[in-house]
């Protein structure tokens, strides 16, 4: 059994992230071999990175008590589910912000990608592969895009078409299968 948190990816009050997010935990409940759960990044309420040594030489030591709340989510998951919204061709300053604070609390997990945005989040989606990388998380092949104008009302109101349901299965399960896999390597 493997722990994937399904990460929030917007945090401004009128965001639809939330809605995104509880779509695809609900279909995370079919899926075996994994308990999921929400980690919003709004919760944790991060204020701008301000800790004094860089999180790769901190050795999971932080100045503030936020950090230390963040650190020990992120260090109790397998794996991860990213909902990331397209800000600007990019993944939200709040996201960049959330995975920044932190560094081996990430790594040698694996991680899928559910984008939205008016392309589908794609721009977003590379974006997010190119700085997970860099904190060594997987990130699977399989990538969820949802459209502001096909799958949402008025851009509000969160109405995903059924034909993304054997990718949004596919992110699933390989993230699963691959969070097992990584896990054998930190023990
Ligand atoms: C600052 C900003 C920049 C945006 N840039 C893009 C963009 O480059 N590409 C895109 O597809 N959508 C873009 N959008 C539209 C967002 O994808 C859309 O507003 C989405 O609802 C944002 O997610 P959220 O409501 O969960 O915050 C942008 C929105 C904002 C607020």
């Amino acid at each position: 059994m493997v722990k994937i948190g399904v990460i929030t990816g917007s945090t401004r009050d009128a965001r639809v992230n939330k809605q995104v997010s509880e779509y695809i935990l609900e279909k995370a409940k079919h899926v075996e071999g994994a308990e999921f759960e929400l980690v919003d990044i709004k919760e944790y309420d991060l204020p701008m990175f301000n800790e004094a040594m860089p999180p790769a030489m901190a050795n999971m030591n932080y100045d503030k008590d936020e950090t230390t709340r963040w650190s020990e989510k992120i260090d109790s998951l397998d794996g991860f589910v990213f909902v990331t919204p397209e800000y600007n061709n990019a993944i939200t300053p709040s996201l960049k912000n959330a995975i920044d604070y932190i560094g081996p609390e990430w790594g040698n997990k694996a991680a899928g990608i559910v984008g939205y945005g008016s392309t589908l989040g794609v721009a977003a989606t590379l974006n997010l592969r190119a700085i997970l990388s860099n904190i060594n998380v997987a990130t699977v092949a399989p990538v969820g895009g949802f459209s502001l104008f096909t799958d949402f009302e008025e851009m509000s109101t969160f109405r995903p078409s059924e034909i993304h349901n054997p990718t949004i299965q596919a992110v699933l399960e390989t993230t699963v299968a691959w969070s097992k896999g990584l896990k054998s390597i930190r023990a």
